[in-house]
């Protein structure tokens, strides 16, 4: 068999657009275990003082997460943000209508503010479009932005909290085009809501950035007219247009799996073209951005769904254990967003701890690393600076989902302050290698690349609390010679490649 060769280019002339460091962020949402035992436990041996589990944002730092994003998703949609405020013995229990469980309310706002401060992440609030509307939204604004002297920011003071949140980062609802919502609405009754929201939220706080829904996933009935008609109308308010979708595994079909950052890349640019149109058809310079504000693998298949459910407290939910494969594709995903960091400019990885999460826990015990933590957290802390027009020329494969699809894929950033060229690379041919080439005649002064493989004869394997390290990225070192790099790329891998070198003078 000839031997599958690809080829890099990657120049330092040629930036698409910084990369911003909130395109590493990630999700908390009031579902399952992933507040109650998953970040907050008072109980915990490694609990702090303010009853957050000290094992968790050890980790949460490790993983270089910068946003975190709260407090849902779908729970968002029934919340009154009221119940999660003030004194602990005055919180009040509530049916949570997303994923029928109990809400204690013991962890709430301030809470998440104080643990955001800990973890050294930006919070990202979602306000509820579905079943409360603009006075709720701008009255959480005032309590989480305003310094002092009117109702919000005084009650918030009377709860001990005196120095105000500064929250940049705002959610106008979430998935407003799924049928599952609480609250679900057309397009063109939650562009207005959305719209007038968002004028009156910035009339309390100015400096807040808002995300408008976008589609839950590329599949949904409405994909496209949705964010066209919700931009017309939000096009002059808002920042951002959001974007979710979550892959998973269908039957034995590798190969489509692990491309499945080509539907992240067409989703990306679809979502770009009808934010363009909608600019142009306003005649405004005006540039909507994007926040994939939802991004992962996630078996929804095995999901039995959250109706019938007796009423429980922080049940186990969606506790997906990832395997190697599930890495392999995160890490592609990282590769698609980072190949569209012009547009995309804060992305969560849904979500942080336990539910279809970066990070396990169990009640009382252990924390650990899933395998898909591992790409996230290298490429958070390795793509700085801005990313690159990667070319890539190589091999093609057929796919059942895609077609043909490009068997590696490839992004490149350049950190011109460190003098850190960084490559992530995946190869998404579930049976064969591919050897990748990446000329360096633009870094004249690079002479030896680390590199960080993660792959595994056994594409099942998965980390546990009792074997956490089963599956880590190896580091190896690469030489370079005749002014290039050449790396092996093992069927169904990623590598992560930083290389320290200078920029050509020119
Ligand atoms: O992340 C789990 C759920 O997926 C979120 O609540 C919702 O927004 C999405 O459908």
């Amino acid at each position: 068999m000839p031997e599958r060769r690809a080829h890099l280019a990657v120049d330092p002339a040629f930036a698409l657009g910084a990369v911003d460091r909130r395109l590493f962020g990630t999700f908390i949402e009031h579902m399952g275990r992933g507040v109650y035992t998953g970040i907050y436990e008072p109980d915990h041996p490694t609990a702090t003082a303010d009853g957050f589990r000290g094992d968790v944002l050890e980790l949460v730092r490790e993983s270089g997460a910068t946003v975190a994003r709260y407090p849902g998703g779908n729970f968002v949609s029934a919340y009154r943000w009221e119940d999660g405020v003030g004194p602990p013995a005055d919180r009040r229990r509530r049916i949570d209508l997303a994923w029928r469980s109990i809400e204690t309310n013991e962890f709430g706002l301030n809470e998440f503010a104080q643990w955001a401060r800990a973890a050294e992440v930006e919070p990202m609030l979602a306000v509820n479009l579905g079943t409360r509307g603009i006075l709720e939204a701008c009255d959480l604004v005032e309590y989480a932005n305003v310094g002092r002297g009117t109702a919000q920011s005084d009650l918030r003071i009377s709860h001990g909290v005196k120095d105000p949140h500064e929250v940049r980062l705002w959610c106008l609802g979430n998935e407003m085009d799924g049928p599952w919502q609480i609250g679900h609405r057309t397009a063109e009754e939650y562009g207005r809501l959305a719209a007038e929201t968002a004028k009156a939220m910035r009339r309390v706080d100015p400096a807040i950035e808002l995300v408008a829904c976008g589609s839950s996933n590329s599949r949904m009935p409405t994909f496209a007219s949705w964010e066209a008609t919700v931009l017309d109308h939000t096009h002059d308010v808002v920042d951002y247009i959001s974007l979710h979708a979550y892959y998973e595994q269908r039957g034995d079909d590798v190969a489509s799996f692990l491309a499945s950052g080509v539907d992240m890349d067409r989703f990306i640019e679809s979502v770009v073209a009808t934010a363009d149109h909608v600019s142009a058809k306003h005649r405004s310079r005006k540039q909507i951005n994007l926040a994939f504000d939802e991004w992962n693998v996630w078996y929804e298949q095995d999901f039995p769904g959250r109706a019938d459910e007796t009423l429980r407290q922080a049940p186990r939910l969606i506790e997906d254990t990832f395997n190697v494969t599930d890495a392999v594709v995160v890490g592609g995903l990282l590769v698609s967003l980072l190949r569209h960091a012009d547009r995309v400019k804060v992305a969560c990885q849904a979500q942080l701890a336990n539910v279809i999460g970066l990070i396990r826990t169990e009640p009382d015990g252990a924390a650990w690393r899933q395998t898909i933590f591992h790409p996230f957290a290298v490429t958070a802390r390795l793509a700085h600076g801005v990313a690159l027009r990667a070319e890539l020329t190589g091999p093609r494969h057929e796919t059942i989902q895609f077609g043909e699809v490009d068997s590696v894929s490839a992004a490149a950033t350049w950190d011109a302050e460190r003098g850190v060229l960084a490559v992530f690379a995946v190869n998404r041919h579930p049976d064969e290698a591919v050897t990748l080439d990446i000329p360096l005649a633009a870094f004249p002064s690079a002479t030896s690349a680390t590199v960080l493989t993660l792959h595994d004869d056994d594409l099942r394997a998965v980390n546990t609390a009792s074997d956490p390290d089963r599956v880590v990225p190896r580091a190896h070192t690469a030489e370079i010679a005749d002014g290039g790099l050449t790396v092996v790329l093992p069927r169904a891998s990623w590598h992560a490649i930083s290389i320290t070198a200078e920029r050509r003078a020119s």
